[in-house]
């Protein structure tokens, strides 16, 4: 079942990390560390194998593949002799990679980019292509009347101006050209009801939002603790320090005030109250890929006892997250097999902010995932 994974923002650092990391599990040449969907439990025949994913994508910018992949070698995200051995396989994703299409209206540039996906499709025989975003994060979207209605979409999209962010664009192409769509950014994506109404128009699935890579993924399995054990948490305060493309675009107030709410849910959902304290994210150009992150948390016990907690994460963020590309592309395209169409709420497991009330706890959300890895088959 040879599956086409088209990545939006394909010349980041995500996206190169993924395209090499798949191209070097391909060729033997690295292993599977960090894919869950390699996990004995979650193992199953009805996933694309992923020797058989073949990578296109759209970027804005045109900075060639091996260079990004160089200069992720030299900041040590990538192995440099993993980068030297691959140059045949990323030249060959370099010719499936196109510039963000940009029309003379919005639905000009929706058709371009469904025409990409079709011809991308149709020149592989695939039997299907997952479209991933993975560029960089948007401010929140300016609510629009279209947003409600799928044929209000289509008209207002003929006019000038931004109906749709550039995410949910993306989306609205993917579905035009029926292809699921699955958001790794905390932008707005497919998260409008009338794109909702055209992917169930279109039967494709979609899942979002927001990976869960690093400081979330450690609050979603300390906050159940302290849940379960009826411990009363009054702070929990949390510093993010990073580098890199996402670091400098995060550096925004719009895409920092996204990400910041993005990263809130957990706590919230899960303690079942908010405790103070806030989340923020800072830039540090020197840090590159590497993020770190420090959190306090406050609690108290038995009758009253004052009590803390801290943690510090080093994370390499594209090493964290391009597995969980891997895995989302091929459990998303083997639900497109199995006929899901609409929303995959059990997906929660990859997401900071995900979609559906499947929950926050890391190991419920395992569990929901493997029975419907698990059904699939
Ligand atoms: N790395 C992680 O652990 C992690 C976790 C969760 C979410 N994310 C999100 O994943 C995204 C990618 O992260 P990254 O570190 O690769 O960032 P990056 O800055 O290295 O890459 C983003 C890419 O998107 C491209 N881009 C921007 N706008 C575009 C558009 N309209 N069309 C096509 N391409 C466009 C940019 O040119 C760039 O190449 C970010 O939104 C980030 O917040 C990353």
């Amino acid at each position: 079942m040879r599956t086409g994974v088209w990545l939006v923002g394909g010349r980041g650092s995500v996206a190169v990390t993924t395209i090499v990391g798949a191209a070097g599990l391909r060729a033997g040449l690295a292993e599977p560390t960090g894919c869950v969907t390699e996990l004995p439990q979650l193992r199953s025949s009805a996933l694309p194998a992923l020797a058989d994913l073949v990578f296109g994508g759209h970027d804005q910018v045109s900075t060639p593949l091996l260079k990004r992949a160089d200069e992720l070698a030299e900041a040590g995200v990538l192995p440099a002799r993993l980068v030297a051995a691959l140059q045949p396989d990323l030249a060959a994703v370099e010719s499936e990679l196109r510039p963000a299409p940009r029309g003379h209206t919005q639905a000009a540039t929706a058709a371009q980019t469904a025409a990409d996906l079709a011809d991308f499709r149709d020149r592989h025989g695939l039997a299907r292509v997952i479209v991933v975003n993975l560029s960089s994060t948007e401010a929140a979207a300016v609510p629009h009347p279209a947003h409600t209605d799928a044929d209000a979409l289509a008209a207002a999209l003929d006019g000038e101006g931004e109906v749709l962010p550039p995410s949910s664009l993306y989306a609205y192409a993917a579905f035009a050209a029926g292809c699921p769509y699955v958001d790794f950014t905390p932008s707005t994506g497919a998260r409008l009801p009338a794109l909702h109404e055209l992917a169930l128009r279109a039967g494709v699935p979609y899942g979002g939002h927001d990976g869960k890579t690093g400081e979330t993924l450690v609050k979603s399995v300390l906050a159940p603790m302290f849940a379960q054990r009826n411990l009363a948490v009054r702070s929990w305060s949390g510093t993010n320090l990073l580098g890199g493309g996402d670091g400098a675009n995060l550096a925004r107030p719009d895409a920092n005030a996204a990400k910041a709410a993005s990263k809130q849910r957990v706590l919230a959902e899960t303690l079942g109250y908010q405790p103070e304290g806030h989340t923020r994210i800072e830039y540090v150009a020197d840090l590159g890929d590497f993020k770190a992150a420090w959190d306090l948390v406050t609690f108290r016990g038995f009758l009253g006892t004052p009590m803390r907690l801290e943690f510090t994460w080093h994370g390499c963020d594209s090493a964290l997250a391009a597995p969980l590309v891997l895995d989302l592309a091929r459990i998303t395209a083997a639900a497109h097999a199995a006929g899901r169409s609409g929303p995959l709420p059990e997906l929660a497991f990859f997401f900071k902010d995900p979609i559906g009330t499947v929950g926050h706890d890391l190991s419920g959300q395992f569990e929901v995932l493997r029975a419907f890895v698990a059904g699939l088959a």
